[in-house]
């Protein structure tokens, strides 16, 4: 089993290198797929780090220059990298997109994420590797190999939603930034984190489905144990085109000034929903209240119960009975 596994980073990383050689070396992938991140304002260090590719628009580029180059068939399969057909012939997975290698946080390809160049609504805009005996993707962030040391030295992590994010923002001179990639966010991947610092700060894009994930990651993460700020962006940007309009530096300042605690954050998103009705702004202390009822830390919670007093003009120790009674209820 050890061997079949090895075989399959070994077919897994063939890709990737076939991948990248077809970005930087082939007439199709330069004009179609190098051209396609130079448009996007990335820089080429960045798509070298990264190990960015392109899979050519044909049936089998990468499954016939595998079999040539003696790879099995069998791992091409367990890989998801081909698929074989009804008739039994194999074809590519990812076919004229531009390829994002995934790394486990050891370094080494497991999987890839490609993005179609093509605008049409009915193509899907990624696909991505199947899970496999190498690749779990609710075990997987994003970045990870390329920002583990980053996290450490800085102690925080920053969360955003996409691959193109975790280019951009790296783009930018911050390295300490992994994505939940292909997946909503999930507690492995928040425990995977806490393997390197206990503070996390959500760049989620500035969407309804962006802020409702942040408000989903932000309760797992306190879950954890663990600490969590939330940027929030412009409706209608995520950290990639943010970071790509307003360039690198006022990226970075932008996230330094905009840092709210998650309660603060909470408030504002609600606040705004509930607009005046009673009804709904009590509603919405319970649910603020809620989510500090899932630290698991006493002494954090009072702190943040004593911010919530002050910002929703509640009297602390109405919050305090509310937070014991969902503590209660939790046992
Ligand atoms: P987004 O729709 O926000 O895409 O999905 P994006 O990352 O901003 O992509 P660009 O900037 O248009 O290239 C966020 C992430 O969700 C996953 C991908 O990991 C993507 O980066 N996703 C999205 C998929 O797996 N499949 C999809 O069809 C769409
Ligand atoms: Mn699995
Ligand atoms: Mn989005
Ligand atoms: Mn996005
Ligand atoms: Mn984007």
């Amino acid at each position: 089993a050890q061997n079949a596994k090895e075989s399959l980073y070994i077919v897994s990383q063939f890709a990737a290198t076939f991948f990248e050689e077809q970005l930087w070396n082939n007439s199709e992938g330069k004009a179609i797929g190098l051209s396609y991140f130079k448009e996007r304002g990335f820089r080429e260090d960045i798509i070298k780090k990264f190990n960015l590719g392109y899979s050519p628009d044909v049936w089998d580029a990468l499954t016939q220059d595998a079999v040539k180059n003696k790879h099995a068939e069998e791992y091409l399969e367990k890989t998801g990298l081909s698929i074989r057909n009804d008739k039994g012939k194999l074809y590519d997975r990812f076919r004229g997109r531009v390829m994002f290698p995934i790394h486990n946080f050891t370094g080494r390809v497991i999987g890839f994420g490609g993005r179609t160049l093509k605008t049409d609504k009915n193509v899907p805009k990624y696909v991505n590797s199947p899970e496999s005996e190498i690749y779990h993707k609710s075990n997987v962030l994003y970045g990870l190999f390329h920002a583990k040391k980053a996290i450490r030295d800085l102690d925080n992590c920053y969360l955003v939603e996409g691959y193109a994010d975790v280019l951009s923002v790296h783009q930018a001179y911050i390295e300490n930034v992994v994505a939940s990639s292909g997946t909503s966010l999930t507690i492995e991947q928040i425990r995977l984190i806490g393997r390197f610092t206990q503070n996390v700060t959500i760049l989620y894009d500035g969407d309804a489905a962006g802020i409702k994930a942040s408000l989903r990651g932000l309760d797992m993460i306190l879950e954890e144990g663990l600490n969590v700020k939330v940027v929030s962006f412009p409706a209608g940007d995520d950290p990639d085109s943010y970071m790509h309009k307003v360039g690198a530096g006022a990226f970075k300042t932008y996230i330094e000034d905009n840092r709210q605690d998650f309660i603060l954050y909470k408030a504002n998103i609600l606040l705004a929903e509930a607009g005046t009705d009673p009804i709904k702004r009590a509603g919405i202390i319970r649910d603020i209240v809620e989510s500090i009822a899932k630290i698991p830390d006493n002494i954090k919670a009072s702190v943040f119960i004593r911010e919530c007093s002050s910002l929703l003009q509640i009297e602390e120790r109405v919050l305090l009975s509310e937070l014991n009674t969902m503590r209660a209820a939790k046992f």
